[in-house]
């Protein structure tokens, strides 16, 4: 007898999965909590139209453990999880929200919501009008949360340079970010102001346009991302880009951005350390919002952004000095060091 789902909770240490429907506004979500072993679980809300169930359900769980992994590296006392809302013509945005926001609070505390692609300030208003755990996106918020991942991604690419040529060298580098959002036009802004050679892509043209024009970053077409030439290659847009066709089509010497779930699978980040790139784990990397906003929550403090940028590029450096050590690939150090952690923590408890 086989039970996929339920085997595979038990493989990957998930607590639990919630299948969540609301007729009045046309509702269609998961929430999967992989570990709140240390009282309280982060995580953001994605709306995103998918193209079935079993996709939802998949990105759900690998987002979802992904912000455990992000928490024990970045030695936070929290675990992870992640809600995915079904994008579709007959869901009301407001009503929907809020029944979201109704289910994190009866959660009291265990799961706090937060921001992802698709759910932004306006539907975070939202959720917060039926539960307080919820990264506030109002002035009573910890603020600044894309500026926080993106300091964190700048100190992990100079991480990342110091480790292969002992500098980071602005001047003399080459870097491609994909993606020109709230978190990747700040990184291609901060690069380009060391004085490196920034080129950029967004699908959106006018977006990529306005930030080429004023800043002195180089536009290129989102079809060349892959094949330019540099020294790092940033994915700064969707996760999944790194699979078998681009990664042979990779020409890079590191890569490091702030997507999230940046591999196709484990297996292209073993691809990756065999062809000689240097892969930054995105959970390594993009953790600054995570960092200011569980800081708010479990401390009231905000953060400064010059200590995330440094406690990100501290944990990226010793990630790869860790795989350097031990002939491993840093996805998979990355990987072993976070599952060392959330054991430990369950079985303290
Ligand atoms: P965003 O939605 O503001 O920006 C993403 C941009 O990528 C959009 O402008 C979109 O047009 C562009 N894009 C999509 N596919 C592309 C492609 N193939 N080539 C070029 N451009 C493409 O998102 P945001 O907030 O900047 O986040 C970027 C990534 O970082 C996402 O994967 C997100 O999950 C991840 N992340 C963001 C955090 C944050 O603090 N905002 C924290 C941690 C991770």
């Amino acid at each position: 007898m086989t039970f996929e789902l339920l085997d595979q909770l038990a493989r990957d240490g998930f607590e639990e999965i919630v299948a969540l429907h609301d007729r009045r506004s046309g509702l269609r979500a998961f929430l999967a909590l992989h570990d709140s072993t240390p009282g309280r679980a982060f995580g953001g809300i994605r709306r995103w139209s998918y193209y079935d169930e079993a996709s939802a359900l998949r990105d759900c769980m690998r987002l979802a453990r992904a912000m455990t992994y992000k928490c024990a590296l970045a030695k936070l006392p929290a675990g992870g999880a992640k809600m995915v809302l079904l994008d579709r013509p007959e869901l009301d945005l407001e009503q929907g929200y809020r029944f979201l926001g109704g289910v994190v609070e009866r959660l009291a505390g265990r799961y706090y919501a937060g921001p992802d692609v698709g759910t932004n300030s306006e539907e975070l208003a939202r959720v917060a009008e039926r539960t307080r755990f919820v990264t506030d996106p109002g002035p009573e918020g910890p603020g600044e949360l894309a500026e926080s991942t993106a300091a964190g991604v700048v100190a992990g690419i100079a991480a990342a340079l110091r480790h292969l040529d002992g500098s980071e060298d602005w001047p003399r580098r080459t870097i491609v970010v994909q993606g020109l959002g709230e978190v990747g036009s700040r990184v291609a802004l901060a690069l380009r102001g060391w004085g490196a050679r920034v080129l950029a892509s967004d699908l959106d043209s006018e977006r990529a346009e306005g930030l080429v024009r004023s800043a002195g970053i180089e536009r290129i077409d989102p079809s060349a991302e892959f094949d330019t030439p540099c020294d790092v290659f940033s994915p700064c847009a969707l996760g999944g880009i790194l699979h078998d066709l681009s990664v042979l089509r990779l020409r890079a010497r590191i890569v490091a951005g702030a997507a999230n779930n940046v591999l196709a699978s484990p297996a292209h980040g073993e691809q990756l350390h065999e062809r000689g790139v240097l892969y930054v784990p995105d959970f390594a990397i993009n953790s600054g919002a995570l960092i200011r906003g569980a800081r708010f929550h479990l401390d009231g403090v905000r953060e400064p952004i010059e200590r995330i940028a440094a406690r990100v590029g501290s944990v990226v450096a010793d990630v790869l000095a860790q795989s350097k050590a031990q002939g491993l690939s840093p996805a998979r150090v990355a990987e072993r060091e976070a599952e060392m952690v959330v054991e430990r923590r369950r079985s303290e408890r």
